[in-house]
């Protein structure tokens, strides 16, 4: 199978992450509709286009939405490109007039094209306003980070960035108030680590990628996103998770255990679960997959991803679309 549409350019710019991996979960057949949640360089799009499928992409950056506008026109009526936030998606694609597809795929997180550019703010390694809001919209890194309170920023940066020196640089990011850049706020984390210049692993890592998340409530928005593709894909529909931390992968793995029964068996550390009162909406999920030795050589960027896959069954969906479930809340609770 190629990876593009014949004739279109492959595009330098991005290379996605378990690409093949993700498009042999899909099982595309000709004449399919898929959404890909998560459009980003259209790297997943692409692929989905060549294998024959027809194309609902979706992106909260307005700029990845522009940018796809090219491909849009060569794909010749079979993309069509949505400006918005996957946790919506159901409604999203209902004013357009779809009910039901046949595989939705999310590679959550942020875009290469958004961390290469350094007034998007998303960069600890290139010198930008201290941004880092996807949609371009809302309260920015910036403004939360002069007005949140030393453990309302702790909290994020250990659980969203497994940061176990969180209090040490809260406190050191409230005596550093106003910051506006993403250099100084670097460099604030770097002294608070005691990170030598030059070594290796760059501390501020972590509590970038926290701020992040919190800014872009992307872990919200994964909840909601999981329950609308549930609304959303016909019997026999394939779902596809790619995420990059590892309290996203819990959310996953949590919501398709619940939805596919997978938990039945119970397992020697935790007593037997409570029989399912709904029908499983997954039959029983894939294992996880991670990227090989080679494409981690070649992009370090996948070295924290994991791919997760499930079939939709016929049974109803267990929640309308009035939000998040408890179950899913929970493996998302600090
Ligand atoms: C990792 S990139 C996707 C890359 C894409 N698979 C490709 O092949 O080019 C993630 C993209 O999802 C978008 N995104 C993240 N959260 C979103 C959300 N809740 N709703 C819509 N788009 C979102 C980001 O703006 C970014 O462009």
């Amino acid at each position: 199978m190629t990876d593009l549409i014949p004739g279109l350019p492959r595009d330098p710019r991005h290379d996605p992450v378990l690409r093949s991996e993700v498009i042999a979960a899909l099982a595309i057949a000709p004449g399919e509709r898929h959404v890909d949640a998560t459009f980003g360089a259209g790297g997943y799009t692409r692929a989905m286009l060549a294998a024959g499928a027809d194309v609902v992409a979706c992106d909260r950056d307005p700029d990845a939405i522009a940018e796809g506008q090219a491909l849009v026109a060569e794909a010749a009526g079979h993309l069509t490109l949505v400006h918005g936030r996957f946790g919506e998606i159901d409604r999203l694609l209902a004013e357009r007039g779809i009910d039901a597809v046949d595989g939705i795929t999310f590679d959550i997180g942020v875009s290469s094209m958004q961390l290469d550019q350094g007034e998007r703010g998303f960069s600890f390694q290139k010198d930008g306003p201290l941004d880092m809001r996807m949609a371009q919209e809302g309260e920015s890194a910036a403004d939360w980070l002069n007005r949140a309170d030393e453990t309302e920023i702790a909290d994020v940066l250990f659980h969203y960035g497994d940061e176990r020196q969180s209090r040490r640089v809260a406190r050191a990011i409230v005596a550093a108030r106003p910051l506006t850049r993403t250099a100084e706020l670097a460099t604030v984390i770097r002294k608070a680590l005691r990170h030598p210049p030059g070594a290796p692993k760059d501390p501020s890592t972590k509590s970038f990628q926290a701020i992040r998340i919190h800014i872009n409530s992307e872990l919200d928005e994964l909840v909601a996103g999981l329950s609308a593709a549930e609304r959303l894909l016909r019997p026999g529909g394939r779902l596809a998770v790619v995420s990059f931390h590892s309290t996203e992968d819990r959310i996953v793995k949590n919501f398709l255990r619940e939805r596919s029964g997978g938990d039945a068996a119970g397992s020697r550390h935790r007593p037997a679960p409570i029989p399912l009162a709904r029908a499983a909406t997954f039959e029983t999920p894939a294992r996880k997959i991670r990227p090989g030795k080679e494409e981690e050589a070649r992009n370090p960027r996948a070295r924290s991803a994991t791919l997760r896959s499930a079939v939709r069954t016929a049974a109803p969906a267990w929640h309308g679309n009035s939000g998040p479930d408890s179950s899913m809340k929970e493996a998302m609770s600090c």
